[in-house]
């Protein structure tokens, strides 16, 4: 999710997944990440589309977010997002989500951020997820900024009830 043109896909797909999406509101940055992977593209499927509007057609194993959530200073917003995951994730699913940490930038590319710790980013998701994993990452930017992110790794319960 707001996989823009991370080197992530391209990682998952010489490992051999063969049933990836990225979806991504920068049509520019999608189109990045598929004119790199080349005729590999092909195996991906592309959506461009604003996450607080986006209505999946279909449920995924895992939902991979680093660094969108933080851009959704409007409880509004968070709802919305929250919304396409609980549609988007089955049940048993993964979710993995990391965020600029409380000590890390105020913005990102520009924009205010909302930052949170493991706990926080973890809370947002509601009862219905467990916690499994929390860690920090200090990213080094290209051009040499340290950005530290919370990671959390979320299982969503195989139960309905939760
Ligand atoms: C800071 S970049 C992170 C890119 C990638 N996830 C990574 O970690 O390298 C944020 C990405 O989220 C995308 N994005 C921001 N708001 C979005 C939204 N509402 N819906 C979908 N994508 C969004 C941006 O276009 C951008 O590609």
């Amino acid at each position: 999710m707001g996989g823009g043109a991370s080197r992530l896909v391209d990682v998952l797909v010489s490992r051999g997944w063969d049933d990836l999406t990225v979806l991504d509101i920068s049509e520019p940055a999608l189109a990045h990440a598929k004119a790199r992977l080349g005729n590999r593209a092909d195996r991906v499927r592309w959506i461009v589309a604003d996450l607080t509007e986006w209505h999946p057609d279909r449920a995924y194993d895992v939902w991979h977010d680093r660094a969108v959530f933080q851009f959704l200073t409007e409880p509004d917003q968070r709802t919305a997002y929250l919304g396409a995951l609980n549609q988007a994730l089955r049940p048993g699913g993964l979710a993995i989500l990391a965020t600029f940490a409380p000590d890390g930038p105020e913005k990102c590319s520009g924009l205010p951020v909302r930052r949170y710790d493991a706990a926080g980013l973890s809370a947002q998701l509601g009862a219905e997820f467990r916690l499994l994993r929390t860690f920090r990452e200090v990213h080094q930017t290209p051009g040499g900024v340290a950005q530290p992110f919370a990671w959390c790794v979320l299982e969503r319960s195989a139960d309905k009830a939760g």
